[in-house]
């Protein structure tokens, strides 16, 4: 059985290693790697293939960045081209990313099955590009692997037969099952950066709705900047939320306060997450680590799809204005009351689990 993989973005390289490490050990199935180039800077796609045994790339398509329709539009027209080359038994695509949607999209205009891992997950907010892409590949999909019950039900609602959801937990707590360990071996970030555990707070910024609006990103390094008064404050900064506090004029105000550092590998971000007291962050995979390594976390968005962290007590929401007001007594304000033994997402093994049903599909 032969696998188009179709990755391009930093968390989908960490989710595909976790299912890759599966397939690639199971005879009889061929995966074929197809990365985007969606991400290209060395420490946001090589750092990950290198730490990771990520296999190289089959077909790197050397996208790069564009705006939402420019840069889906050049992956579909490169993905097909690849399809029509391997015509695989099946595509197998990751998340809610303009690579994911390209990759369901070729394939399914092609006819060939797509399996979706993390279907399911909605922030009802159309205004999330991640929310489009998430519905569509959703529907255009044939198989969908839901990290969550929420998830599920969620595809339930929306009318797509039971036959084709699977829930199997969520692959990035596989990945973090299989790489916590090698990180507190090989990661000395800790120490490179001075910081001691639990005495400093770990943040990141990203999406679109925080970077590209002014005000909140105002509010957001306005609450960072004054919580750095109380304690060490490290952001490891997205190259999109660079450009974005240079042309805003806030990179000043955040350099010297905070300690701002370059994206960093994998290993290196388990061991800042394991160790900070506190994670504040907009990333959907960074609130369920902080999660996985027990860390209270605040998440600068006004919704999220993992919401079971939320009713658990272990994450709580606070939109960037509210963020403002609070600053440092943001330290105070989270109390987490999460019992420690509950696994919303499964068991750490969404890998094996989605590997066995692709198998058991194409009998
Ligand atoms: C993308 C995903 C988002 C995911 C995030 C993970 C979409 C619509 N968004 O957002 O869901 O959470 O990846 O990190 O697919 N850039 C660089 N170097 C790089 C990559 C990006 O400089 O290696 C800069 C470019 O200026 C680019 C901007 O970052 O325009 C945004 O990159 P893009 O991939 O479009 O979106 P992300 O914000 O990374
Ligand atoms: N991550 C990393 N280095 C960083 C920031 C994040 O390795 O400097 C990892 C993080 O641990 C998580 C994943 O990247 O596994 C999350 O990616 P991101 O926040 O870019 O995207 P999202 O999960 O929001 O789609």
């Amino acid at each position: 059985m032969k696998i188009v993989t179709v990755v391009g973005a930093r968390p989908q390289f960490i989710k595909a290693a976790a299912v890759s490490r599966i397939l690639r050990s199971t005879p009889g199935l061929n995966e074929i790697l197809v990365h985007t180039g969606q991400h290209y800077d060395e420490n946001m796609s090589d750092v990950f293939f290198e730490e990771l045994n990520i296999p190289r790339p089959d077909y790197h398509l050397g996208i790069g960045s564009g705006s939402h329709g420019a840069q889906t539009g050049r992956m579909l027209e490169a993905i097909e081209q690849v399809l029509l080359a391997e015509r695989p038994n099946w595509v197998l695509v990751y998340g809610d990313t303009n690579s994911t949607l390209a990759g369901a999209l070729a394939a399914a205009k092609l006819h060939i099955p797509v399996a979706h891992v993390e279907a399911g997950l909605r922030s009802f907010n159309r205004k999330m590009p991640e929310e489009i892409n998430r519905v569509l590949t959703d529907h255009a999909a044939d198989l969908l692997f839901a990290p969550t019950e929420a998830a599920v039900e969620n595809l339930r609602r929306e009318g797509i037969p039971g036959e084709r959801v699977i829930f199997v937990g969520d692959v990035m707590y596989d990945a973090a099952l299989y790489f916590g360990t090698r990180a507190e071996q090989r990661s000395d970030v800790l120490a490179r950066l001075g910081l001691k555990a639990q005495n400093y707070v770990l943040a990141t910024i990203h999406r679109a709705e925080n970077t590209d609006n002014a005000d909140r990103l105002r509010d957001i390094v306005s609450g960072l900047v004054d919580l750095a008064h109380d304690i060490a404050v490290v952001l490891p900064l997205h190259p999109r939320t660079r450009g974005a506090l240079q042309r805003e004029g806030l990179l000043d105000k955040a350099i010297g306060p905070i300690c701002l550092i370059d994206p960093v590998g994998y290993l290196d971000m388990i061991m800042l997450e394991k160790h900070a007291r506190l994670i504040i962050t907009d990333s959907g995979g960074v609130q369920k680590e902080a999660f996985f390594y027990r860390v209270p976390c605040i998440t600068l968005r006004n919704e999220t799809e993992w919401t079971e962290l939320v009713t658990l007590g272990w994450n709580q929401l606070c939109p960037p204005a509210q963020f403002a007001a609070l600053g440092r007594t943001v330290l105070h304000v989270h109390n987490c009351s999460a019992a420690v033994d509950s696994q919303p997402y499964g068991s750490g093994n969404a890998g094996v689990l989605i590997v066995s049903a692709l198998q058991k599909q194409t009998q």
